[in-house]
């Protein structure tokens, strides 16, 4: 459909109709114009797979049994694999499932910086590195999209907090925005083409996003050229004529009076007293008709979908196969722990309540009706095998009454046993939740929710419900034992750290999770997945905590928190200052070794830079490698971090093999941005080049002079 067309479309239809388009007519649906066979569109959240199926005005699912789903790895998940060919595979299955499943739009992916460890939607967000989530979430949007089916890229923008998201108002600096929290928006537009966004709840500026002009028209539509749908996040519009003159283009809202939303009849009042232009109602239902085209919403060739294939499943598994990140592995009674070596078992102790829970239906929108889920217990006694014995203990429980019993009984089993798996973190029922209303406002007492949760900040990053005491314990009993820490993001090691011997990190990675897992502890799969945020010592020393504030002061009618750490947010922060980490960021182990060599730095021309290196599996069996370009400026004249990641390539190796690895680097890569000259610039000088395997463990170093240059923004 050309712009023409769309135009002798909006010029036949009435204003009731046109207003029908732009607002909810069920809880994640729009209505559409039968006159003109235009139908309504079906949104799903996301981002984790396709949501169960609700009626139009109840926020308790129909129950039937034909929308269970394939549940997918998590945007932490997908981030920690570092590899964009397994992140647009992700992309194709979700579209492919919810065109499946009838829908338009599917409501992810979710890139919000992780600012803070203790944001209770980590788990659905992928770095806190702008450039890392960039590069995972452009393929996955183009996965989604090829299917015909749209993405609503969410949420726009600086909402990296659950604590009072609904009215707290951001305080940041315009360069912390542009290096930090829009660079990932931005190439969701510009290299990924998305064709919707969510605002977010927050405020910026003063303004909650849903009516803040400078976000959603000057920065988005008009800086980025975004000609698609910006779509409010469920309830975040206040003000009709704010909202509609600020570039928002549809209301959807977490009531079922759907007449009364913002952009039904208020709305149109105020275009029929004049005091909203219509003009400004045919822009959305132009965008909304643009879209609909995209998707081939009018076309008899529509692509059909599928869900809960074999292929899909299969999909699941190889991304949780590359997430699991493998921490520590040190040496106990003269061997590596890990990988487990089944000939020399013949009983596994289990141990945590992590082991033996479904993750999929909880967490909030993300919540998955999954078709299954292996739990880790059921993937280690799948891959045990049946010659070995697998015994499960609790190990600790919510209820503090019958913690002492259930830590003397775990640990009389790891007694018994020829090895210990702990597998432990943050995935539990939130009694926070269970005591009043969820997210969006409405009460479901009995849901069962994660720690790892929309709608609540952690309150520390401590491990719930008495895990540290057992874990020391079990730890004083059985050095060999593999911790396994299940999370969304990093929790404090500090108690228990320096006698884990074998450490694995996971996340919230799919309903084949648990099989992955276990195919990593016995060795089945050399594991690759690095960490996509840092693991601090201490939440003090998180940048958000010590030089900015979280949640921020949230008490007053007033609800502010200020981003005073600026651009340090994360490793930048670690990293500038020397502070110490407990893991840092990129930081994952595998069963081989890999050495690195022969960095060259090649200026091809005045703008290009090739950095080419040798990388070889020293060790004696296949592995993957992420390779990790950061660079640094020498002797900066402006406040500068003195690394960021600005590219990575993930590898594959045979034993003995080695491979020559290749980058390219655009002069802007170095550049900061000016807030006086509002754009990019490379200050001339030099800059260090580094090539690692993780922040920290730099192999190689190499350097450039670079002349002065200046990008738009
Ligand atoms: C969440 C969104 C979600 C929407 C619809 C909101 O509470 O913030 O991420 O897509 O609900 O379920």
């Amino acid at each position: 459909m050309n712009d023409k067309e769309i135009r002798e479309i909006i010029n036949d239809l009435t204003l009731e109709e046109k207003i029908k388009m732009i607002h909810g007519a069920g809880l994640f649906r729009t209505e559409g114009v039968e006159r003109k066979k235009i139908p309504p569109l079906r949104f799903s959240d996301g981002p984790l797979g396709v949501r169960n199926e609700f009626p139009d005005a109840s926020w308790v699912p129909y129950g039937y049994t034909d929308d269970f789903v394939s549940y997918l790895p998590s945007g932490t998940a997908l981030a920690s694999t570092w590899n964009p060919e397994l992140s647009y595979r992700c992309g194709q299955v979700l579209g492919e499932e919810a065109r499946g499943r009838g829908k338009d739009m599917i409501l992810g992916p979710g890139i919000n910086i992780m600012r803070s460890p203790l944001c209770g939607r980590n788990f659905e967000y992928m770095s806190e590195d702008p450039f890392l989530v960039s590069k995972i979430c452009v393929p996955y949007i183009r996965g989604v999209q090829e299917n015909d089916v749209s993405v609503c890229v969410k949420h726009f923008a600086v909402n990296n907090q659950e604590t009072e998201r609904l009215e707290v108002n951001v305080e940041v600096s315009e360069r912390a925005l542009h290096e930090i929290y829009f660079p990932a928006f931005k190439a969701a537009v510009e290299e990924g083409d998305a064709y919707a966004f969510m605002c977010a709840y927050n405020r910026w500026e003063g303004l909650h996003c849903s009516a803040n002009k400078r976000l959603l028209t000057q920065i988005l539509k008009s800086d980025w050229h975004f000609d698609g749908v910006v779509v409010s996040d469920w309830g975040a519009v206040h003000d009709s004529k704010g909202a509609a003159e600020a570039g928002l283009d549809i209301d959807m809202n977490v009531t079922y009076d759907f007449d009364n939303y913002c952009f039904a009849r208020p709305l149109m009042e105020e275009v029929k007293s004049g005091h909203v232009d219509e003009k400004i109602i045919d822009d959305k239902v132009a965008r909304i008709l643009g879209l609909m085209d995209k998707i081939h919403i009018f076309s008899s060739e529509r692509k059909e979908g599928c869900f809960n294939t074999p292929e899909h499943q299969k999909a699941a598994l190889d991304i949780a196969r590359e997430s699991v990140i493998l921490l520590k592995n040190q040496n106990c009674s003269g061997k590596k722990i890990l990988p487990l070596n089944k000939k020399e078992i013949k009983t596994i102790a289990v141990i945590g309540e992590n082991a033996d829970i479904l993750q999929s239906h909880a967490g909030g929108s993300a919540e998955i009706k999954s078709l299954y889920e292996i739990t880790p217990l059921l993937g280690i006694t799948m891959a045990a095998g049946g010659n070995i014995s697998v015994k499960y203990e609790r190990g600790y429980s919510p209820d503090s009454a019958k913690a002492d019993d259930l830590r003397a009984s775990a640990l009389k089993l790891a007694q018994e046993c020829d090895a210990v798996i702990y597998v432990g973190g943050c995935a539990h029922y939130n009694p926070k939740f269970q005591m009043g209303t969820n997210a969006i406002g409405v009460s479901k007492d009995d849901e069962p929710c994660r720690i790892d949760s929309e709608g609540f900040d952690r309150d520390d990053l401590t491990l719930p419900y008495g895990q540290d005491v057992l874990l020391c314990e079990l730890l004083k009993l059985r050095p060999d034992t593999v911790t396994v820490i299940f999370s969304g993001n990093a929790v404090d090691m500090s108690r228990w750290i320096n006698s884990t011997a074998a450490l694995i990190q996971t996340t919230y990675n799919g309903m084949e999770g648990g099989r992955a897992l276990a195919e990593v502890i016995f060795g089945k799969v050399n594991p690759s997945g690095k960490l996509p945020y840092t693991i601090l010592k201490q939440l003090a020393d998180c940048p958000a905590h010590s030089a900015g504030d979280f949640p921020g002061d949230v008490t007053g009618d007033v609800k502010t928190v200020h981003y005073r750490e600026g651009i340090f947010v994360g490793y930048r922060y670690f990293e500038t200052f020397r502070k110490e980490s407990e893991f840092c960021f990129g930081h994952g182990l595998s069963y081989t070794d890999f050495e690195y060599s022969d960095l060259n730095v090649i200026q091809m021309d005045s703008q290009r830079i090739k950095a080419v290196l040798n990388v070889k599996n020293t060790g004696a069996r296949y592995g993957k490698e992420t390779v990790q370009i950061y660079l640094s400026p020498v002797n900066p004249k402006t406040e500068r971090s003195i690394k960021e990641l600005k590219a990575f390539k993930k590898i594959e190796l045979e034993a003995g093999e080695t491979k020559r690895v290749v980058f390219e680097i655009h002069k802007k890569d170095f550049a900061r941005f000016d807030e006086n000259r509002q754009c990019w610039i490379t200050d001339s000088g030099k800059y260090e080049i580094m090539a690692g395997s993780s922040v920290k463990d730099i192999r190689l170093k190499s350097s450039v002079e670079l002349s002065e240059g200046f990008y738009e923004k």
